[in-house]
């Protein structure tokens, strides 16, 4: 499968969010992804439903939304209603991982769970065959522009191996520090969807910084 880029809104301008997607759209992108953050689970605090519905309204790209958020079943229906294609929960803060999936899948949305550094992989083993995704986070989750933490390549081998031993559909995704230094071997190790925020919008054509990281996975 190609690679899919998901550009970070996190690090986008938040006074013109329609214009930073507007610069964004033309390289062909995959998904815009939604780091939803509450001030609980992780420092800080960031988008609600109401903002995934205004982007919703602004882009016909599928939102990939992050949830950094508690007690993320309190919230999974009206994301779902606000227009989140994928609707990805931290293994950390979601005891009924297996109810959980399933309610995502019933409201329509495809479902992700995503592992922190320190998280180990095995906790997806009892669920992965009903998972369209795993995130490995590759910088502890928070902030944009963080470095990426080179252990995370042998553990998105290690989900690769998991994933292929259950013959499971899920594809994986690679969250924090991805930029044209590294997202060749974050390809090669078996991420199929790149999560990138600084790399593509602190920069002055977000579209061609999409484009670079392409090429710069073609060669790995
Ligand atoms: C981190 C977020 C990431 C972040 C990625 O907590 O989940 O999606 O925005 O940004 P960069 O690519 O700048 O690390
Ligand atoms: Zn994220």
């Amino acid at each position: 499968m190609s690679l899919r880029i998901a550009p970070s809104l996190l690090a986008a301008d938040f006074t013109h969010l329609g214009d930073e997607i507007a610069r964004v759209e033309p390289a062909g992108i995959d998904y815009l992804h939604v780091d939803v953050m509450d001030g609980h689970f992780v420092p800080n605090i960031t988008f609600g439903p109401p903002v995934v519905r205004a982007l919703r309204a602004a882009t016909t790209v599928p939102l990939d939304v992050h949830l950094m958020i508690a007690d993320p079943d309190r919230y999974l229906d009206v994301f779902a209603e606000a227009g989140a294609a994928i609707l990805t929960v931290h293994a950390e803060v979601t005891p009924h991982l297996h109810r959980t999936v399933q309610r995502i899948h019933a409201l329509g949305a495809r479902a992700g769970v995503a592992i922190n550094p320190a998280t180990p992989v095995h906790v997806l083993e009892e669920i992965v065959d009903d998972l369209d995704l795993v995130l490995v986070m590759s910088v502890n989750p928070g902030f944009t522009g963080q470095a990426f933490l080179p252990a995370s390549l042998r553990k998105i081998d290690a989900v690769r191996r998991l994933i292929a031993a259950h013959g499971s559909q899920a594809v994986i995704e690679v969250d924090g520090g991805i930029d044209q230094t590294n997202i060749a071997s974050v390809a090669r190790a078996g991420a199929t969807v790149i999560v990138a925020g600084a790399s593509i919008f602190h920069t002055p054509n977000p579209a061609a910084a999409v484009e670079a990281l392409r090429q710069a996975a073609a060669l790995s």
